[in-house]
Protein backbone atom coordinates (compact mmCIF):
# COMPACT_ATOMS: atom_id res chain seq x y z
CA UNK A 1 0.00 0.00 0.00
CA UNK A 2 1.11 3.42 -0.67
CA UNK A 3 1.58 5.62 2.31
CA UNK A 4 4.07 8.27 1.68
CA UNK A 5 3.01 11.38 -1.45
CA UNK A 6 -0.68 10.30 -1.84
CA UNK A 7 -2.83 12.55 -3.26
CA UNK A 8 -5.78 10.47 -5.15
CA UNK A 9 -8.97 9.28 -4.09
CA UNK A 10 -7.97 5.39 -4.46
CA UNK A 11 -5.29 5.76 -2.22
CA UNK A 12 -6.99 7.46 0.33
CA UNK A 13 -9.81 4.62 0.24
CA UNK A 14 -7.10 2.18 0.59
CA UNK A 15 -6.30 3.38 3.90
CA UNK A 16 -9.66 4.14 5.17
CA UNK A 17 -11.01 0.58 4.18
CA UNK A 18 -8.11 -1.19 5.53
CA UNK A 19 -9.48 -3.81 8.22
CA UNK A 20 -5.96 -5.65 9.33
CA UNK A 21 -4.60 -4.43 12.59
CA UNK A 22 -1.20 -5.11 11.52
CA UNK A 23 -1.67 -3.34 8.77
CA UNK A 24 -3.71 -0.34 10.40
CA UNK A 25 -0.79 -0.09 13.15
CA UNK A 26 1.71 0.43 10.01
CA UNK A 27 -0.56 3.29 8.67
CA UNK A 28 -0.93 5.53 12.06
CA UNK A 29 2.85 4.43 12.51
CA UNK A 30 3.97 5.75 9.12
CA UNK A 31 1.70 8.79 9.82
CA UNK A 32 3.39 9.61 13.01
CA UNK A 33 6.73 9.34 10.98
CA UNK A 34 5.78 11.94 8.36
CA UNK A 35 4.91 14.16 11.49
CA UNK A 36 8.01 13.90 13.06
CA UNK A 37 9.87 15.01 10.01
CA UNK A 38 7.87 17.68 8.92
CA UNK A 39 6.89 19.53 12.33
CA UNK A 40 8.82 17.70 15.15
CA UNK A 41 7.49 15.50 17.75
CA UNK A 42 5.72 18.10 19.85
CA UNK A 43 2.31 19.12 20.48
CA UNK A 44 0.75 22.38 21.27
CA UNK A 45 -2.30 22.79 24.14
CA UNK A 46 -5.22 25.25 23.29
CA UNK A 47 -6.85 26.07 26.62
CA UNK A 48 -10.62 26.05 25.72
CA UNK A 49 -13.59 28.10 27.13
CA UNK A 50 -16.72 27.32 26.36
CA UNK A 51 -17.97 30.55 26.21
CA UNK A 52 -21.87 30.22 25.89
CA UNK A 53 -23.98 27.48 25.13
CA UNK A 54 -26.75 29.74 22.90
CA UNK A 55 -26.98 28.88 19.51
CA UNK A 56 -29.64 30.10 16.85
CA UNK A 57 -28.60 26.70 14.30
CA UNK A 58 -30.87 23.59 14.61
CA UNK A 59 -27.92 21.05 13.49
CA UNK A 60 -29.90 18.06 13.50
CA UNK A 61 -26.98 16.26 15.58
CA UNK A 62 -26.15 18.22 18.26
CA UNK A 63 -27.59 18.44 21.68
CA UNK A 64 -27.01 22.50 22.22
CA UNK A 65 -29.07 22.94 18.76
CA UNK A 66 -31.88 25.97 19.38
CA UNK A 67 -34.65 23.99 19.59
CA UNK A 68 -33.54 21.65 22.52
CA UNK A 69 -35.60 23.09 25.36
CA UNK A 70 -33.89 20.40 27.47
CA UNK A 71 -30.39 22.46 27.87
CA UNK A 72 -30.15 25.11 30.70
CA UNK A 73 -28.61 27.98 28.82
CA UNK A 74 -25.27 30.20 29.96
CA UNK A 75 -23.28 32.91 29.00
CA UNK A 76 -20.16 33.45 30.78
CA UNK A 77 -19.22 36.45 32.79
CA UNK A 78 -16.41 38.90 31.20
CA UNK A 79 -14.60 38.28 34.26
CA UNK A 80 -15.02 34.34 34.41
CA UNK A 81 -14.21 34.28 30.75
CA UNK A 82 -10.75 36.38 31.55
CA UNK A 83 -9.98 34.15 34.77
CA UNK A 84 -10.03 31.13 32.65
CA UNK A 85 -7.89 32.78 30.17
CA UNK A 86 -5.52 33.68 32.59
CA UNK A 87 -5.44 30.74 34.63
CA UNK A 88 -4.50 29.02 30.76
CA UNK A 89 -1.57 31.29 30.68
CA UNK A 90 -0.42 31.17 34.15
CA UNK A 91 -0.15 27.01 33.36
CA UNK A 92 1.56 27.75 30.52
CA UNK A 93 -0.49 27.42 27.48
CA UNK A 94 0.19 29.30 24.57
CA UNK A 95 -3.00 29.69 23.57
CA UNK A 96 -7.04 29.94 23.29
CA UNK A 97 -10.12 28.85 21.17
CA UNK A 98 -13.07 30.93 22.36
CA UNK A 99 -16.00 28.59 21.26
CA UNK A 100 -20.05 28.57 21.61
CA UNK A 101 -22.68 28.62 19.68
CA UNK A 102 -23.67 30.61 16.65
CA UNK A 103 -25.13 34.01 17.34
CA UNK A 104 -24.59 37.12 15.11
CA UNK A 105 -26.72 39.71 17.11
CA UNK A 106 -24.54 42.98 17.44
CA UNK A 107 -24.61 43.26 20.88
CA UNK A 108 -22.73 39.53 20.80
CA UNK A 109 -20.29 40.13 17.98
CA UNK A 110 -19.63 43.61 19.92
CA UNK A 111 -18.95 41.61 23.10
CA UNK A 112 -16.71 38.96 21.16
CA UNK A 113 -14.52 41.84 19.64
CA UNK A 114 -14.30 43.42 23.38
CA UNK A 115 -13.37 39.76 25.00
CA UNK A 116 -10.90 39.16 22.40
CA UNK A 117 -9.18 42.64 22.63
CA UNK A 118 -8.93 42.45 26.83
CA UNK A 119 -7.56 39.01 27.12
CA UNK A 120 -4.70 40.41 24.44
CA UNK A 121 -4.19 43.35 26.98
CA UNK A 122 -3.74 41.44 29.64
CA UNK A 123 -1.48 38.98 28.39
CA UNK A 124 0.79 41.34 27.14
CA UNK A 125 -0.50 39.94 23.59
CA UNK A 126 1.25 37.04 24.49
CA UNK A 127 -1.65 34.12 24.36
CA UNK A 128 -2.69 33.04 20.79
CA UNK A 129 -6.76 33.30 19.84
CA UNK A 130 -8.34 31.10 18.21
CA UNK A 131 -12.38 31.31 17.77
CA UNK A 132 -15.00 28.80 17.00
CA UNK A 133 -17.80 30.62 16.83
CA UNK A 134 -19.78 30.08 14.10
CA UNK A 135 -20.63 31.21 10.50
CA UNK A 136 -20.31 35.53 10.91
CA UNK A 137 -20.64 38.25 8.44
CA UNK A 138 -16.87 39.05 6.82
CA UNK A 139 -16.82 42.15 8.47
CA UNK A 140 -17.08 40.35 11.91
CA UNK A 141 -14.80 37.81 10.91
CA UNK A 142 -12.62 41.05 10.20
CA UNK A 143 -13.32 43.09 13.09
CA UNK A 144 -12.60 40.04 15.53
CA UNK A 145 -8.96 39.89 13.37
CA UNK A 146 -8.48 43.60 14.10
CA UNK A 147 -9.23 42.49 17.55
CA UNK A 148 -5.87 40.08 17.92
CA UNK A 149 -7.65 36.73 16.96
CA UNK A 150 -5.60 35.09 14.24
CA UNK A 151 -7.15 31.53 14.07
CA UNK A 152 -10.63 30.37 13.62
CA UNK A 153 -12.08 27.00 13.25
CA UNK A 154 -15.50 26.32 11.05
CA UNK A 155 -15.64 23.08 10.21
CA UNK A 156 -17.61 22.38 6.93
CA UNK A 157 -18.66 18.96 8.76
CA UNK A 158 -19.36 17.13 5.69
CA UNK A 159 -17.77 17.92 2.23
CA UNK A 160 -20.87 16.54 0.38
CA UNK A 161 -23.78 18.90 0.10
CA UNK A 162 -26.32 16.74 -0.40
CA UNK A 163 -25.30 14.65 2.93
CA UNK A 164 -24.69 18.24 4.23
CA UNK A 165 -28.60 18.97 3.39
CA UNK A 166 -29.58 15.57 5.11
CA UNK A 167 -28.21 15.96 8.62
CA UNK A 168 -29.38 20.44 9.19
CA UNK A 169 -32.51 21.86 8.46
CA UNK A 170 -33.12 22.57 5.09
CA UNK A 171 -32.62 26.59 5.00
CA UNK A 172 -30.92 29.55 4.47
CA UNK A 173 -29.22 29.28 7.78
CA UNK A 174 -27.98 26.27 6.93
CA UNK A 175 -26.63 26.82 3.56
CA UNK A 176 -23.31 24.36 2.50
CA UNK A 177 -22.12 27.15 0.03
CA UNK A 178 -22.37 29.93 2.69
CA UNK A 179 -20.32 27.81 5.08
CA UNK A 180 -17.60 27.48 2.03
CA UNK A 181 -17.50 31.03 1.14
CA UNK A 182 -16.87 31.84 5.36
CA UNK A 183 -14.09 29.87 5.24
CA UNK A 184 -13.13 31.41 2.23
CA UNK A 185 -13.02 34.51 3.79
CA UNK A 186 -11.32 33.49 6.89
CA UNK A 187 -8.46 32.53 4.88
CA UNK A 188 -8.85 35.78 2.87
CA UNK A 189 -8.89 37.90 5.60
CA UNK A 190 -4.93 36.53 6.84
CA UNK A 191 -6.61 33.76 9.75
CA UNK A 192 -4.79 30.39 10.19
CA UNK A 193 -7.92 28.90 9.00
CA UNK A 194 -9.36 25.23 10.28
CA UNK A 195 -12.06 23.26 9.25
CA UNK A 196 -12.97 19.21 9.91
CA UNK A 197 -15.99 17.06 9.56
CA UNK A 198 -17.66 14.70 11.38
CA UNK A 199 -17.08 10.70 11.26
CA UNK A 200 -19.39 7.88 10.02
CA UNK A 201 -22.07 10.29 10.38
CA UNK A 202 -25.47 8.37 9.47
CA UNK A 203 -25.82 8.51 5.74
CA UNK A 204 -21.98 8.65 5.01
CA UNK A 205 -20.11 6.36 3.06
CA UNK A 206 -16.32 5.37 3.54
CA UNK A 207 -15.68 7.14 -0.08
CA UNK A 208 -17.57 10.85 1.67
CA UNK A 209 -14.97 10.38 3.89
CA UNK A 210 -12.31 10.50 0.94
CA UNK A 211 -14.22 13.47 -0.47
CA UNK A 212 -14.34 15.18 2.75
CA UNK A 213 -9.97 14.78 3.00
CA UNK A 214 -9.54 15.47 -0.60
CA UNK A 215 -11.88 18.65 0.39
CA UNK A 216 -10.14 19.85 3.11
CA UNK A 217 -6.78 19.52 0.63
CA UNK A 218 -7.74 21.24 -1.96
CA UNK A 219 -9.41 24.06 -0.05
CA UNK A 220 -6.29 24.76 1.51
CA UNK A 221 -6.65 25.06 5.04
CA UNK A 222 -3.94 25.31 8.22
CA UNK A 223 -5.58 23.00 10.97
CA UNK A 224 -7.98 20.69 11.16
CA UNK A 225 -10.21 19.20 13.60
CA UNK A 226 -12.42 16.20 13.16
CA UNK A 227 -14.36 13.64 15.48
CA UNK A 228 -16.25 10.77 15.73
CA UNK A 229 -19.89 11.72 15.00
CA UNK A 230 -21.55 10.84 18.57
CA UNK A 231 -25.45 10.05 19.29
CA UNK A 232 -27.27 12.71 21.15
CA UNK A 233 -30.74 11.58 22.48
CA UNK A 234 -32.33 15.04 22.45
CA UNK A 235 -31.61 15.57 18.70
CA UNK A 236 -33.37 14.59 15.62
CA UNK A 237 -30.36 12.22 14.06
CA UNK A 238 -30.00 10.95 17.44
CA UNK A 239 -33.17 8.97 16.94
CA UNK A 240 -31.91 7.02 13.88
CA UNK A 241 -30.36 4.13 16.20
CA UNK A 242 -26.97 4.90 14.46
CA UNK A 243 -24.72 3.85 16.76
CA UNK A 244 -21.52 6.26 17.17
CA UNK A 245 -18.12 5.92 15.40
CA UNK A 246 -14.85 3.38 15.89
CA UNK A 247 -11.71 4.85 16.93
CA UNK A 248 -10.10 2.78 14.20
CA UNK A 249 -12.14 5.28 11.38
CA UNK A 250 -11.43 7.82 13.51
CA UNK A 251 -7.78 7.18 13.52
CA UNK A 252 -7.42 5.94 10.12
CA UNK A 253 -8.97 9.22 8.92
CA UNK A 254 -6.17 11.42 11.28
CA UNK A 255 -3.27 9.19 9.81
CA UNK A 256 -4.21 9.81 5.93
CA UNK A 257 -4.81 13.60 6.40
CA UNK A 258 -1.10 13.64 8.09
CA UNK A 259 -0.17 11.90 4.98
CA UNK A 260 -1.89 14.18 2.61
CA UNK A 261 -1.18 17.21 4.40
CA UNK A 262 2.74 16.50 6.15
CA UNK A 263 2.73 20.60 7.94
CA UNK A 264 -0.62 21.69 8.98
CA UNK A 265 -1.78 21.36 12.74
CA UNK A 266 -4.12 18.46 13.11
CA UNK A 267 -6.20 18.25 16.47
CA UNK A 268 -6.79 15.37 18.58
CA UNK A 269 -10.28 15.66 19.28
CA UNK A 270 -12.27 15.69 22.92
CA UNK A 271 -15.06 13.83 21.37
CA UNK A 272 -12.34 11.30 20.49
CA UNK A 273 -11.89 10.89 24.05
CA UNK A 274 -15.43 9.72 24.57
CA UNK A 275 -14.75 6.32 22.32
CA UNK A 276 -11.73 5.62 24.22
CA UNK A 277 -10.13 7.01 27.14
CA UNK A 278 -6.87 7.64 25.37
CA UNK A 279 -8.45 8.26 21.70
CA UNK A 280 -6.82 11.63 21.79
CA UNK A 281 -3.40 10.07 22.93
CA UNK A 282 -3.54 7.57 20.60
CA UNK A 283 -4.72 9.90 17.43
CA UNK A 284 -1.11 11.84 18.19
CA UNK A 285 0.56 8.73 17.58
CA UNK A 286 -1.82 8.58 14.37
CA UNK A 287 -0.10 12.61 13.15
CA UNK A 288 -2.15 14.69 15.39
CA UNK A 289 -0.45 17.61 16.94
CA UNK A 290 -3.15 19.94 18.69
CA UNK A 291 -4.80 18.94 21.94
CA UNK A 292 -7.97 21.76 23.50
CA UNK A 293 -8.37 21.04 27.19
CA UNK A 294 -11.33 22.03 28.80
CA UNK A 295 -10.98 25.48 30.76
CA UNK A 296 -14.47 26.04 31.16
CA UNK A 297 -15.65 26.62 34.66
CA UNK A 298 -17.04 23.23 36.51
CA UNK A 299 -20.72 25.34 37.03
CA UNK A 300 -21.34 25.34 33.58
CA UNK A 301 -19.37 22.08 31.79
CA UNK A 302 -22.70 20.02 32.38
CA UNK A 303 -24.45 22.40 29.75
CA UNK A 304 -22.24 22.51 26.54
CA UNK A 305 -22.85 18.90 25.96
CA UNK A 306 -23.26 18.69 21.68
CA UNK A 307 -22.78 14.96 22.49
CA UNK A 308 -23.58 12.74 25.58
CA UNK A 309 -21.01 11.07 27.52
CA UNK A 310 -18.82 14.55 27.36
CA UNK A 311 -15.57 13.24 29.32
CA UNK A 312 -13.96 15.51 32.50
CA UNK A 313 -18.23 17.65 33.32
CA UNK A 314 -16.98 17.12 36.93
CA UNK A 315 -13.70 18.29 36.23
CA UNK A 316 -12.24 21.67 36.78
CA UNK A 317 -9.54 23.11 34.28
CA UNK A 318 -6.19 22.13 37.27
CA UNK A 319 -8.26 18.64 36.80
CA UNK A 320 -8.58 18.74 33.48
CA UNK A 321 -4.75 19.89 32.75
CA UNK A 322 -2.85 17.70 35.03
CA UNK A 323 -4.86 14.64 34.15
CA UNK A 324 -4.01 14.69 30.66
CA UNK A 325 -0.20 15.81 30.92
CA UNK A 326 -0.15 12.50 33.35
CA UNK A 327 -1.44 10.67 30.07
CA UNK A 328 0.86 12.44 27.84
CA UNK A 329 3.68 11.62 29.90
CA UNK A 330 2.92 7.88 30.26
CA UNK A 331 3.20 8.17 26.32
CA UNK A 332 6.67 9.73 26.23
CA UNK A 333 4.48 12.62 24.01
CA UNK A 334 6.51 15.85 24.63
CA UNK A 335 3.92 19.75 25.40
CA UNK A 336 5.28 22.69 23.53
CA UNK A 337 5.30 25.24 26.51
CA UNK A 338 4.09 28.50 26.03
CA UNK A 339 4.26 28.73 22.36
CA UNK A 340 1.51 29.74 19.92
CA UNK A 341 2.36 26.22 17.80
CA UNK A 342 0.86 28.22 14.63
CA UNK A 343 0.64 25.77 11.34
CA UNK A 344 4.13 25.70 9.56
CA UNK A 345 1.92 24.87 6.33
CA UNK A 346 2.28 27.55 3.60
CA UNK A 347 -1.46 28.27 2.38
CA UNK A 348 -2.31 29.99 -0.91
CA UNK A 349 -5.42 32.34 0.09
CA UNK A 350 -8.29 32.30 -1.38
N1 LIG B 1 -21.13 14.29 17.57
C1 LIG B 1 -19.87 14.67 17.26
N2 LIG B 1 -19.54 15.94 17.00
C2 LIG B 1 -20.51 16.87 17.05
N3 LIG B 1 -20.49 18.18 16.82
C3 LIG B 1 -21.74 18.67 17.00
N4 LIG B 1 -22.57 17.68 17.35
C4 LIG B 1 -21.83 16.54 17.38
C5 LIG B 1 -22.14 15.18 17.64
N5 LIG B 1 -23.37 14.78 17.97
C6 LIG B 1 -19.29 18.88 16.37
C7 LIG B 1 -19.52 19.61 15.06
C8 LIG B 1 -19.26 21.06 15.40
C9 LIG B 1 -18.38 20.93 16.61
C10 LIG B 1 -18.33 22.14 17.47
O1 LIG B 1 -18.90 19.84 17.30
O2 LIG B 1 -18.57 19.15 14.11
O3 LIG B 1 -18.63 21.77 14.37
FE1 LIG C 1 -25.15 25.37 16.93
FE2 LIG C 1 -22.71 24.41 16.32
FE3 LIG C 1 -24.55 22.85 17.53
FE4 LIG C 1 -24.91 23.56 14.97
S1 LIG C 1 -23.20 22.28 15.78
S2 LIG C 1 -26.47 23.60 16.57
S3 LIG C 1 -24.08 25.64 14.96
S4 LIG C 1 -23.57 24.67 18.39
Amino acid sequence: MKLRDISTKEEILAILEEQNPGNIEKITQEAYNVKVENIGSKIFLRGLIELSNRCCKNCLYCGIRHDNKNVFRYDLTDDQVIESALFARDAGYGSLVLQAGERTARPYTARVTRLVKRIKELTNGEMGITLSLGEQRREIFEEWFAAGAHRYLLRIESSNPYLYSRIHPKNALHSWDRRVQAILDLKDIGYQTGTGVMIGLPYQTIPDLADDLLFIKNIGVHMVGMGPYLTHSDTPLGHLGVTSTSLDLTLKMVAALRLLMPKINIAATTAMQVIDPYGREKAVMAGANIIMPNMTITEVRENYQIYENKPGIKDDAALSKSKLEENLKKMGIEIGWREWGDSRAFVKKA
